[in-house]
């Protein structure tokens, strides 16, 4: 007998930008911040983000359907993890990677094609520019984008804040550190340890905003720093999230380089990223981080946990290690 094939599998994926999209429609009405403050009937709820009613049954049922959202005597909940996860009024938000992904990135991906036949990025950038010399035209934007950051990192903050050994280190320093995620969740976990963040001018109001709400500017502070011109001030940890995929390998190996050369002996470099699987057919959101790196950035690329450390022993690192974080993330660390 012939063997039985299912197209499904195929059919739905290639069909997964409208269960993507409805999520993220959901994000950007409010759907789930409106429903943390308590369950509404479809008529309620509608009112309440502003849809048409020809949309809104199918709408709110297709997010129960995509175990987002729970209907109960027709009342509509969110799941816990939406209730977690995307309510903004909560610290745990990460709503913001979805935000820029509705914003921007969305649009963006619909260039792939053309981006794999011309290996050019598929963003606002014109010639000259990169991503953030663009951002940085519109505070706004820049601002966007960070919270965004923030929203893709805050697990992987998280669990840094949790397995890195933070109490035998007393200071850090996290290289571009866009809202300040990271140096928040460490700081937060371990009382005992001061941090710098170091990114570009226009990103200091937002990390100092960020720091100020979590109530840690003693013992955090933001430093302008250009990554192609300064030097990183001398602490025990430098920390780098999803830096290195954004730029070329000869650009990857010279920050590696840098933090090598200011970090004292027994110091030790941090560098986590979506990184992608040794055997480079496993870790999809890594592949994906970087197909996005390929829209968005010039010569940018992800890696494997195995290119890393090479390039950390390369540098002089020693005991280097690599280690799965959450989700699709890993970090390489490596001691001077
Ligand atoms: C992709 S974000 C990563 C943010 C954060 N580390 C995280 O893991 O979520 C890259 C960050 O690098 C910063 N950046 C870009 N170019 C830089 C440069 N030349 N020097 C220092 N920081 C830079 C950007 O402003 C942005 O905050």
């Amino acid at each position: 007998m012939a063997q039985e094939f299912d197209h499904n599998a195929i059919v739905r994926l290639g069909m997964a930008y409208a269960e993507s999209k409805t999520l993220l429609s959901a994000v950007e009405l409010g759907v789930f911040t409106e429903l943390a403050k308590g369950p509404l009937d479809w008529q309620a709820l509608r009112e309440r983000i502003g849809i048409h009613p020809r949309a809104a049954r199918d709408f709110f049922d297709a997010l129960v359907a995509l175990r987002l959202l729970r209907r109960e005597n027709g009342r509509y909940s969110n799941t816990p993890e939406t209730d977690l996860f995307l309510d903004r009024a909560k610290r745990t938000y990460i709503g913001g990677m979805l935000e820029m992904s509705n914003a921007r990135l969305y649009r963006i991906w619909g260039s792939l094609t053309d981006a794999l036949r011309t290996g050019e990025p598929k963003n606002e950038i014109s010639e000259g520019e990169d991503i953030f010399t663009w951002l940085a035209k519109s505070p706004e934007k820049y601002r966007e984008f960070t919270q965004a950051m923030t929203g893709l990192s805050l697990p992987s903050a998280r669990a840094i804040a949790a397995k890195f050994p933070w109490e035998k280190y007393k200071t850090f320093a996290d290289v571009g550190t866009a809202q300040g995620g990271l140096p928040v969740q460490v700081a937060l976990a371990h009382p005992h340890v001061k941090g710098v963040g170091l990114d570009l001018a226009p990103v200091q109001p937002v990390f100092e905003d960020y720091v100020r709400e979590a109530g840690l500017t003693d013992r955090l502070r933001f430093q302008v720093f250009d990554l192609f011109r300064d030097v990183i001030p001398q602490v025990d940890v430098i920390t780098m999230g999803h830096i290195l995929h954004g730029w070329s390998l000869k650009d990857k190996r010279s920050f590696i380089k840098k933090a090598y050369d200011a970090l004292p002996q027994g110091g030790v470099l941090v560098v986590y990223d979506a990184m992608i699987d040794d055997n480079r057919s496993e870790n999809v959101a890594g592949f994906m981080m970087s197909l996005t790196i390929l829209l968005e950035t010039r010569e940018g690329f992800d890696y494997t946990s195995a290119d890393c450390a090479s390039w950390l022993r390369e540098q002089g690192f020693r005991d280097v290690r690599a280690e799965k974080l959450i989700g699709s993330d890993s970090f390489v660390v490596g001691v001077k």
